[in-house]
Parts: structure tokens; C-alpha cells; sequence
């Protein structure tokens, strides 16, 4: 669900950031905001694999579990190393001209590829192993440690984006580990939160799903 909604949000940045005229500061600051909140939400993902899942695989798995996870951990690198690259690209547009928004379409450009190789070989190799040495209970614990230190806006919307193209059985089975008083608001709160913010990045309340780009 989240590696759909990575491939989603960053497959459609490079576009809109091309969409934005020179000298726009204002649409300039909207869709900038939404790239550096997008590369810290990837920042973190990628940060609890490397901290809570690789080690755990590493410490059950036998000897096929490493080769996997070094491809892994070389991945995470260069995406992170790119990821800043795009994040000091943001910083340079903040003057919104035509040369600073170009190059930063161009690295979002690159940062999808490497994103989409990343996560399509995450789910053939990494995720069978994950299903098979790391429990349910732990999988929400370190969901929970992911997502603890996050403002509950940025919460919502992050659910929302997530649920967007998500199975509605798993969509259930992640609220149902939510704090009780949240589980009968959260579900049309994120909707509705990710629906204003793709209207106000997208143009519409239903941008393409990853499936289409
Ligand atoms: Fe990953």
C-alpha cells in the first residue's frame, strides 16, 4: 500500500513541477512543500526497514537473507543520496525560475526510476522474507514507532494518501491497530484530506493511480 503511493506521488512530481510557471512564488512554495514532505515521509520508511526489519531478517534468516539485504541497504544509499539532491533542488526554486524548476523535474525524473526498481525488487526478494521471520505484532510495533513522531495532520494525510489505492481489507486491518478514539473518524478524515490536498496538487481529487502512470 505505501510502496503504491510512492509510486504514485513521485511518479506524478515531475510533471507537476514542470506544470508550474516561471516566477509563480506562491504555486511555487505549494508544490514544494509537497515534494519535501513526500521525501521525508520516504526518509523515514526507508530509515525503520534499515533499522528495525534488515537486522531482524539478518539475525532469523540464513545465509540467502544476505545478499538480499545488501542489495537492499545499496539501494536505500543511493535513493537517499538522491533524495537530497532533490531536497537541496527544492530549496534552489524557491526563486521559481524556469532553470532551478527544470532541474528539479530532471531529478525527480531519476529518483522515480531508481524508486520504482527499488520497490519492485523489495516485493519479489525482501517482503517473502519479511513475511516469513517478522510477526504481525512486530510489524505494527514498528509501524507505530514509524509513524509516532508524526503530527496528527500530517498523520491523516499521510493515511489518506496510503489508502487511496488501498485494499480496503488492509486499509481495515491498519485501523483496527489505531487508538481506539480514532478508528471511527480516521477513515473519511484521511479521504477527505487527501482528497483537498491532490485537488490542490493534482487539479483533481482523484489523480491517476500508480497502475496508470
Ligand atoms: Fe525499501
Amino acid at each position: 500500500m505505501v510502496h503504491d503511493m510512492f509510486r504514485r506521488e513521485f511518479g506524478l512530481m515531475p510533471r507537476v513541477v514542470r506544470g508550474v510557471r516561471a516566477g509563480d512564488r506562491e504555486r511555487t512554495r505549494i508544490v514544494a512543500a509537497h515534494i519535501t514532505g513526500l521525501t521525508t515521509v520516504l526518509h523515514t520508511h526507508h530509515h525503520g526497514e534499515d533499522v528495525h526489519v534488515w537486522p531482524a531478517l539478518l539475525q532469523r534468516g540464513s545465509a540467502d537473507v544476505t545478499r538480499v539485504i545488501d542489495l537492499m541497504e545499496n539501494q536505500h544509499a543511493r535513493i537517499e543520496e538522491l533524495a537530497a539532491e532533490v531536497d537541496a533542488a527544492v530549496g534552489a526554486w524557491r526563486g521559481a525560475t524556469a532553470e532551478s524548476r527544470d532541474a528539479l523535474a530532471d531529478l525527480l525524473d531519476r529518483l522515480i526510476r531508481l524508486i520504482k526498481d527499488h520497490m519492485r525488487l523489495e516485493e519479489e526478494r525482501a517482503v517473502p522474507l519479511m513475511e516469513k521471520y517478522i510477526t504481525a505484532a512486530e510489524w505494527t510495533a514498528m509501524l507505530q514507532a514509524e509513524t509516532g513522531e508524526m503530527d496528527p495532520e500530517t498523520l491523516t494525510l499521510g493515511f489518506g494518501m496510503a489508502m487511496y489505492e488501498g485494499d480496503p481489507d488492509i486499509v481495515a486491518a491498519v485501523i483496527s491497530t489505531m487508538p481506539a478514539e480514532v478508528r471511527p473518524v480516521i477513515h473519511s478524515m484521511a479521504t477527505q484530506a487527501y482528497a483537498a490536498h491532490a485537488e490542490l496538487i493534482y487539479g483533481t481529487p482523484t489523480p491517476p493511480r500508480s497502475t496508470e502512470l
